[in-house]
């Protein structure tokens, strides 16, 4: 059976450490696409020389030709620029905009029967014109936001628990902004609602919530909380693992259970946008959207959060 072919658009931080983990996997060869010459055909190299060392059998292509892209089964675009301190994802705008733009004419062109998984910021802004400049399908081009912002949850629950990460199931739903919506009620350990186990460690329901209610926020600001200690951009190893859980449920027909930004047809009250909500992943792309019933005040920050996104998906031209 040929390798899958996984192109990267982008060679900056996260599309470096998505070749590395694409080829460490042997999930397919990779062709790493960057505007800068030199750069993705130097990381390439780097990461090749690596292959008798750990013992990968893919090739791995840098290039500045959009043509190298051709045949492409997923490509992942992560061009684009990155926070500062200070910056929320949505000043990314206009800059990224121009780039997404460009990208995803090189994707139409010389990729067209691929699925696109769209990192760049804003997330969903940037998936939204991706989607409208390829014209793809929507079951095609899904955005990477809950999968990390989960994993963030996750692991602010499992450190205050004292628990294997691997035992935490936890989502965020909406946009990937601030007003994220990491769902507390389907929170748990081994199954068990985080809740109960907050309250029975501090054994009143008040101090669980207090310590509750500061895990959603540092999950909504988890982002931010990187860019401020790095100065000089934005995270960048868990996006790329979060992308890849993506990638290899798709390649693998894994029918993982993934929170996505996906084009929504009315599921949760949203119409004609792309927003995070939970999805089963595998070889159609977005198989479906799992849709469940929200209690009023998680509808009402979902409402906030989709407002958000509409807000900022209005503002492209
Ligand atoms: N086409 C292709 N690549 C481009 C283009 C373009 N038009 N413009 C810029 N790039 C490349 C840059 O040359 C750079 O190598 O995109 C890469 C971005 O890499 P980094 O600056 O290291 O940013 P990174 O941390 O990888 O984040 C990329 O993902 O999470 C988001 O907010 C983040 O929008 C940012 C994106």
């Amino acid at each position: 059976m040929a390798r899958k072919k996984i192109a990267l658009i982008g060679g900056g931080q996260i599309g470096g450490v998505l070749a590395q983990l694409c080829a460490q996997r042997e999930l397919g060869d990779v062709v790493l696409f960057d505007i800068v010459e030199g750069l993705p055909q130097g990381k390439c190299l780097d990461i090749a020389e690596v292959g008798p060392v750990e013992g990968f059998d893919v090739s791995l292509k840098g290039t500045n030709n959009y043509a190298d892209i051709a045949g492409a089964d997923i490509v992942i675009v992560t061009a684009g620029l990155p926070r500062k301190p200070g910056m929320s994802r949505d000043d990314l705008i206009g800059v990224n905009s121009k780039i997404m733009s460009q990208v995803a004419e090189g994707i139409k062109k010389y990729a067209p029967n691929s699925f696109v998984i769209v990192i760049s910021n804003p997330l969903d802004a940037m998936v939204t014109l991706c989607q409208k400049i390829t014209g793809f399908p929507t079951n095609r081009i899904i955005g990477q936001a809950g999968v990390l912002d989960s994993a963030r949850f996750a692991a602010f629950i499992a450190w205050e628990l004292g628990v294997s990460v691997r035992d935490v199931t936890a989502m965020t739903l909406g946009g990937h902004g601030d007003d994220m919506v990491p769902l507390i009620r389907y929170a748990s350990v081994g199954g068990i609602p985080v809740m109960e186990l907050l309250e029975r460690k501090y054994g009143n329901a008040a101090k669980a919530k207090e310590v509750m209610d500061a895990m959603v926020s540092r999950t909504r600001k988890a982002g931010g909380e990187v860019v401020a200690l790095l100065k000089t951009g934005s995270a960048f190893f868990s996006p790329a693992s979060a992308s890849l859980a993506m990638v290899e449920s798709i390649l693998k027909d894994q029918k993982r259970v993934l929170p996505c930004c996906v084009y929504l047809n009315g599921e949760f009250g949203v119409k004609g946008y792309f927003v995070g909500v939970p999805t089963v992943i595998g070889a159609g792309g977005v198989e479906k959207v799992i849709e469940f019933k929200l209690s009023a005040e998680e509808q009402a920050m979902m409402d906030k959060s989709v407002a958000a996104v509409k807000e900022l998906v209005g503002t492209l031209k």
